[in-house]
């Protein structure tokens, strides 16, 4: 099945459900049982959400984020109640959970229907995790980089990943020191301020309710992008691409990661040629690297690190370097170590 046919939406909730709960994530994943529970019996959500969905939209995401939201706004406080990442208890915690769970669930299904206005912005809005895990292995083709590089980020969504250089690595898999990057410069197509109250509100919704570690790892991300600048352009990647070159005495390195299922076919295949196109203009003193971070051939589970570089050659040279979840984490190398850097 492609991200672009159209599933029932409570299908789409059930399998955004049944990750969650594969990742031990069991109240993000009641989160989205609730709603699918009361399409499927008529309820009053029905009202609020489409029959079908893309596969490709992640409803399931756009439904937890606005839960989440509501939550941490305590407009929803007996979601808030439960939720480990505002300091609430697990409906799951008690011995016997079968009240707090059914107690939480209406509490999901009363925030959904308490304003259609807020779910019928938050379904037309495109889910922005920035899953801070994902920098975690960005930086491993990083630190094979020569000195200086332009970090360039396609779906940069609130350009965290910019800010790498400040956020944890893996020691283990990093080949070398970081290099020094001398600019840092996103496209997306709606780009998110990491220092606004509402940009911060927007990307924590995004985190499962259940995640202490990543909501922790999220805030200290937000944190330092207000003391690392990065500049963020309104754009479509493929606009957006159009406009970079590389440049002598700098490594331009594009990147991207958790982007491409967003992107459909005639967009990937714009993005690619237009990689190639300026990888033809590369140089051993203006080299350009691509570094991608996607789903790779085993399914969506399975990530990949993805380095194709050009340096004066017809043809770039590529290698996985390291595969993972889709978070940055069960980091595993594929190439063996320092061959690949520079
Ligand atoms: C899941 S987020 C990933 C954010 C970040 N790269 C990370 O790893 O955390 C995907 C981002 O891609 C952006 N996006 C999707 N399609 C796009 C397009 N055609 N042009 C630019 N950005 C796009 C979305 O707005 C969203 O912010």
């Amino acid at each position: 099945m492609s991200d672009h046919d159209l599933v029932g939406t409570a299908v789409a909730l059930r399998w955004q459900a049944d990750y969650c709960r594969s990742k031990g994530s069991p109240i993000a994943a009641t989160v989205c049982d609730a709603v699918a529970d009361d399409l499927e019996a008529n309820g009053p959500t029905e009202a609020l959400l489409p029959a079908r969905v893309r596969t490709g939209d992640w409803v399931g995401l756009r439904v937890m984020g606005l839960v989440h939201r509501m939550a941490i706004t305590r407009r929803a406080p007996g979601v808030a109640i439960n939720a480990p990442t505002l300091g609430g208890t697990s409906p799951f915690a008690a011995p016997d959970p079968t009240s707090a769970v059914a107690a939480f669930r209406d509490a999901v299904v009363t925030a959904v229907v308490s304003d259609p206005a807020a779910m019928a912005a938050a379904l037309a809005a495109i889910p922005q995790t920035n899953e801070v895990g994902r920098s975690r292995a960005l930086r491993i083709a990083l630190s094979g980089c020569v000195s200086p590089v332009r970090l360039i980020e396609l779906g940069a969504s609130a350009g965290l990943n910019l800010r790498c250089d400040r956020l944890p690595g893996d020691a283990d898999l990093e080949v070398g020191p970081l290099p020094e990057i001398v600019e840092r410069l996103g496209c997306d197509l709606a780009p998110v301020d990491p220092t606004s109250a509402d940009g911060r509100l927007w990307l924590s919704g995004f985190v499962w309710l259940d995640d202490v570690d990543r909501f922790a790892a999220l805030g200290e991300a937000m944190r330092v992008a207000t003391d690392v600048p990065a500049t963020m352009v309104a754009a479509d990647v493929v606009e957006f691409l159009n406009t970079i070159e590389v440049a002598t005495g700098l490594t331009t390195v594009v990147w991207h990661s958790a982007v491409w299922p967003y992107l459909d076919a005639p967009t990937r295949n714009a993005v690619t040629a237009r990689l190639a196109a300026i990888g033809s203009g590369a140089t051993p003193d203006a080299p350009l690297w691509h570094v991608s971070w996607e789903p790779g051939p085993d399914g969506p589970e399975q990530f990949e690190l993805v380095v194709e570089r050009w340096d004066g050659g017809s043809e770039p040279r590529r290698e996985v370097l390291v595969v993972g979840n889709s978070h940055g984490h069960e980091l595993r190398a594929v190439a063996s170590g320092r061959p690949w850097a520079s």
